[in-house]
């Protein structure tokens, strides 16, 4: 994910910056920059790759700065969005004069409408990214008063920015602007630092201000004076800071596992912004990049997936058989170029992979080619190896996922598939209306979800409960059958208990025989279709002394009644319930592991991109 980090103050202004960014790699990225205001002129430098790789580009540039001299710079870590993770599309950009510098997190939804209007001004853009806009704008807008101009600017955007810009006629002065990006002041003695994330600013400060929605913060090194976007001043909390360094990276959370599962309101939010079509009831993929009529002729679907991202391609042949009409197969990528596989020149091969590099799943994305299938990706790292190969697909948007154990990237693949699968349908036979009601409920998907975070400290009551167990059953029905899968690998992976997900059907087909008092059953037994049935497997393990842990739908005194412990869900349909299920499961995993003292972000034997067949 992006970083920001911005300095004016009296320290040695590349020293600075860089420690700052290196505080920020822990996010993931794949290039880095700065910017560097010194006698009236902007320096930029910026490098693909690592931090290391812009220390060892500045160094050889002379960057003289006199002991009690102000200094003030901007530096950004960017984790590709728009265009390729070029230097060209590294962060600062600057406006074609060379006036402002800018850094940008977030993502600018209208950004091709204003380029067209500012190419149209004679405006001369040299990067992909939504980003450069903005700084053009600015100095489109700018009639003397920087403030001003950020600020007319800013109205004129829609999407997400944390932004932090230097002005060469205002030597003294950083402004920094946020919404929907985080944005924090670090302040000092006579010095500002702004970052989007605190580890960034701990170690030269641990007093903090933190930008709400809507703020513009104007920096200089003794002062910093907060104004809504009208200019009119506002006033913000000076807060203390207490996290030391290494708890700072993981947002004041124990692991990166439980925050990467907090984050997930705010990933399906960034993942489903400006996609979503109310008046088709459709969405808007243009990753795709297929026509209508080419999407209407496609005949069938292969989805070619490992591990995480294989359950949540369970979760797509649902989506794609009930709202596209679209015979699917889910395929083990491992397996895929070593079948027979029937691939027809209207065959969707979609390829499903987080990281973008896992070897297995690039071999099906080959394999899907040179058999002339019509091959996309949904990854979630921009520029890897499977979105570059597939040419067209769908980013995640999740931000970087550190650790090892998929969480965020399983409930965005699943949105994403949703998605797709509206597209599909609607290109079809699924008709406006229907399409307008689950666009109805994927926007409410973000809270439903938060509902099941609040309740993390009742999972957490039922996690130290069963601890203690060597083996475990996860069982589901319908649209929660693959999150019985993902429930069972989420808790194998990080807590090595022994774990199996079954279809609730399936269990008495042999595995029925583990059961035992020792052996807990997780039914997800939530109120869709399949509930029904669902009861009566819940009664075949209680016949066989298993405890129950049910997910339920809140309020089902029924379910309540026949089970031994009770996660509640939210109500919602069939089509989204996967999500907070499974958000409910990720935390279950969680405690569990912690309880057993667990090795949590770094399981065991696994690594977090798989580049080995
Ligand atoms: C499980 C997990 C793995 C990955 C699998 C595929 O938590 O992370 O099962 O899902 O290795 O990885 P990607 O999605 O990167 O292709």
């Amino acid at each position: 994910m992006c970083g920001i980090v911005g300095y004016v103050g009296k320290r040695p202004i590349v020293n600075t910056l860089l420690n700052g960014l290196k505080r920020l790699e822990y996010r993931g990225y794949d290039s880095a920059g700065i910017a560097i205001l010194k006698e009236s002129q902007i320096k930029v430098i910026k490098r693909t790759g690592k931090v290391d790789a812009l220390r060892e580009a500045v160094d050889k540039v002379s960057f003289s700065q006199n002991e009690n001299e102000l200094s003030i710079g901007i530096a950004h870590t960017r984790w590709a969005t728009h265009g390729a993770p070029t230097e060209k599309n590294a962060h600062p950009h600057l406006d074609e004069k060379g006036n402002f510098a800018l850094v940008h997190n977030g993502i600018i939804e209208n950004y091709a409408s204003l380029k067209e209007h500012l190419i149209g001004k004679g405006h001369k853009f040299v990067s992909e990214t939504d980003t450069e806009v903005i700084v053009h704008l600015i100095s489109e807008l700018y009639e003397g008063d920087f403030l001003k101009a950020v600020a007319a600017s800013l109205k004129q955007l829609s999407g997400t920015y944390g932004i932090a810009v230097i002005s060469k006629a205002h030597p003294d002065t950083i402004i920094a602007a946020r919404k929907g990006s985080p944005i924090i002041i670090g302040v000092g003695n006579d010095e500002m630092i702004v970052a989007s994330d605190v580890s960034a600013l701990i170690s030269y400060t641990r007093k903090v201000i933190y930008l709400d929605d809507g703020d513009i913060a104007v920096l200089r090194a003794e002062e910093v004076d907060i104004r809504n976007i009208d200019i009119i001043p506002v006033t913000r909390e000076l807060a203390h800071i207490d996290w030391d360094a290494n708890a700072a990276e993981k947002g004041g959370y124990e692991h990166f596992m439980i925050k990467e599962i907090f984050e997930q309101p705010e990933a399906i939010t960034n993942g489903t912004r400006g996609r979503l079509n109310f008046e088709d009831g459709s969405s808007v993929l243009s990753g795709l990049g297929y026509s209508s009529r080419e999407l209407a002729s496609i005949s069938n679907v292969i989805i070619a997936a490992c591990g995480t991202s294989y359950n949540a391609g369970l979760v797509g042949e649902y989506y794609f058989e009930d709202i596209a009409d679209l015979p699917t197969e889910v395929a083990q990528a491992a397996e895929f170029r070593y079948r027979n596989p029937i691939i027809r020149p209207d065959t969707l091969v979609l390829a499903i992979s987080q990281s973008g590099e896992t070897a297995d799943t690039l071999a099906a994305v080959r394999e899907g080619k040179n058999k002339g299938a019509v091959v996309a990706g949904i990854c979630n790292i921009v520029g890897s190896t499977i979105a570059r190969e597939t040419g067209v697909g769908v980013y995640l948007h999740a931000g970087p996922e550190i650790g090892v154990a998929s969480t965020k990237a399983f409930t965005c693949q699943v949105i994403v598939l949703l998605m797709m699968a509206l597209k599909l349908g609607r290109a079809k036979r699924f008709s406006r209306q229907r399409g307008i009601e689950i666009i109805e409920e994927i926007i409410k998907t973000p809270d439903i979800v938060r509902e099941v975070l609040k309740r993390a400290k009742d999972i957490q009551k039922i996690a130290k409960k069963y601890a203690k167990a060597e083996n475990a059953f996860y069982i589901g029905r319908g649209y929660l059958y693959p999150v019985a899968l993902e429930g069972a690998l989420k808790l194998k992976e990080i807590s090595y208990i022994h774990a199996e997900g079954y279809h609730a059907a399936e269990l008495k087909h042999g595995p029925i025989a583990l059961l035992e008092e020792r052996v807990p059953v997780i039914a997800l037994a939530n109120d869709i279709p399949g509930k029904d049935k669902m009861i009566s497997n819940i009664q075949e393990c209680k016949a066989r002394k298993s405890p129950i842990i049910a997910t339920a739908t809140e309020g089902d005194t029924e379910i309540a009644s026949m089970v031994n412990d009770v996660i509640w869900i939210p109500k919602c349909s069939q089509f989204i319930a996967p999500i907070p299920t499974v958000v409910a499961l990720q935390l279950f995993s969680y405690y569990v592991a912690k309880e057993r003292g667990c090795s949590i972000d770094q399981p065991r034997n696994l690594a977090k991109s798989v580049t080995v067949e």
